[in-house]
């Protein structure tokens, strides 16, 4: 069959390895894709916002399915539209509705749906401008730190965590006043919850769904879980805390109740679920939704997975995924992600990158990169995730160390302490 994979970061690129390795794979399209998804397929210069034109392909090329990768064509509604279509209807697009992905698009909807279906999740109040006096006095009902968060999404910049009651009511005050542009005229104020998080995935058809691997993102730039947010700096799976005792209350009390929540709200849902989740003192809370896979967790997760990606995603597509069984490699997967110097503030482009030669041991999953006439070069914060299996957490790591030192760019960066706080 042919694919149309949209997207072009490390999580596409995973995506994009793994797909390349079905045998029901004819021709693979990555739209617009990265130097290094170009490796495992044809890359296509689409942009993903464009409905129209990537309509047109699809049909152009007998694609038989679109993989989504990242939320934000799911968001503005990529497979509604596919499906008011009388030709497009017929491929199956892998990502959920419109309305569905309102559990990542929106944080009011996803918080909602946790209280309707009795999803355990921080406690909350939603304000806009008008109200904002409720907000204030929520704010004072709660213990600092103060978790404030734009409803919309806001390109991983919406969520802050205020220490002190006086700056809360004064980021609620200003994000309510077009901070963050529509995004934040709905603010999410939550109480905050201390833990460790780790990332869930889930593949489900609407009707089932099957586990994937768990695993533990770095989201701050600095050594230490310190210093600004980014999108991700490296990856860990499995996770050691998450043992059969705790996944089973992550099952019962967390992915049932999501799963059948959609149903009875008739909302349908083919695609990827990805549960942000905290671990607080043994019992799991949900922190956010996403409506895709994770990234950097995807490349630590799909080298996991053993089963052909391709027979699953047609099982998503035929709602058969419960004749499906996914096997799960037992070995440790680390990624180290490499970034360009100043990421994720201010960074240059153009750094030609050499010693990929030299790698030996990992899978290099490429993110911002990009071919330039014979020269590899840099093409983002996020440059590439040098992912490596190992026996223990410690091998895979010494492996994705080893790698991440021969690689080269001017100002690489990197965290060398990715697994601390699990190992
Ligand atoms: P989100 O975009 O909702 O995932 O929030 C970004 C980050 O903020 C999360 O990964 C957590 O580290 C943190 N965070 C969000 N909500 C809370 C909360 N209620 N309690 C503690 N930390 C939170
Ligand atoms: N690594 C977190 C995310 O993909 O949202």
């Amino acid at each position: 069959m042919n694919i149309l994979l949209l997207g072009s970061g490390g999580r596409e690129h995973a995506l994009a390895w793994k797909i390349s390795q079905s045998p029901k794979l004819t021709k693979l399209y990555i739209a617009p894709g990265n130097a290094g998804t170009a490796l495992a397929g044809n890359n296509v210069s689409l942009p993903s916002d464009d409905f129209d034109r990537i309509g047109e392909f699809v049909i152009r090329e007998k694609i038989n399915m679109v993989v989504v990768g990242p939320e934000d064509p799911l968001v503005r509604g990529i497979a509604d539209y596919f499906l008011q279509d009388p030709v497009l209807m017929h491929i199956p697009v892998i990502g959920p509705s419109k309305k569905a992905a309102m559990l990542e698009g929106s944080k009011e909807f996803a918080k909602g749906f946790m209280i309707r279906h009795h999803i355990p999740t921080a406690r909350y109040k939603s304000v806009t401008f008008p109200r904002i006096t409720e907000g204030i006095r929520f704010l004072d009902t709660l213990q600092p730190p103060y978790v404030l968060k734009a409803n919309g999404l806001a390109a991983g910049k919406g969520v802050l965590i205020i220490d002190n009651l006086f700056d809360a009511r004064d980021e609620l005050h200003q994000i309510l006043s077009g901070k963050f542009g529509d995004a934040g005229k709905t603010v999410v104020i939550e109480e905050f919850l201390s833990g460790i998080e780790l990332s869930v995935f889930v593949i489900t058809d609407g009707k089932t769904y099957k586990l994937l691997p768990e695993a533990k993102d770095y989201k701050r730039i600095g050594e230490g879980d310190t210093g600004p947010n980014t999108g991700g700096m490296g990856a860990v799976s499995p996770v050691p805390f998450a043992d059969t005792h705790f996944m089973k209350k992550v099952e019962d009390r967390i992915i049932v109740p999501t799963i059948r929540g959609l149903q009875d709200e008739g909302i349908e849902y083919k695609g990827f679920i990805f549960f942000g989740l905290i671990n607080c003192h043994g019992e799991p809370y949900v922190i956010e939704y996403n409506a895709r896979l994770g990234d950097p967790e995807s490349e630590v997760v799909l080298p996991r997975l053993r089963t052909d990606l391709v027979d699953l995603l047609e099982g998503v597509a035929s709602g058969t995924l419960a004749d499906k069984t996914v096997v799960i490699d037992d070995r440790f997967v680390t990624t180290v992600m490499l970034a360009s110097g100043g990421y994720p503030g201010s960074y240059e482009k153009g750094k030609e990158i050499t010693g990929l030669d030299r790698v030996s041991g990992s899978v290099v999953f490429h993110a911002g990169t990009k071919q330039d006439v014979d020269r590899l070069v840099t093409n983002g914060g996020r440059v590439m995730a040098v992912s490596s299996y190992g026996n223990t957490m410690q091998e895979a790591l010494a492996t994705s160390y080893k790698n991440a030192a021969v690689i080269e760019f001017e100002n690489k960066y990197y965290r060398p302490d990715i697994g601390f706080d699990v190992k």
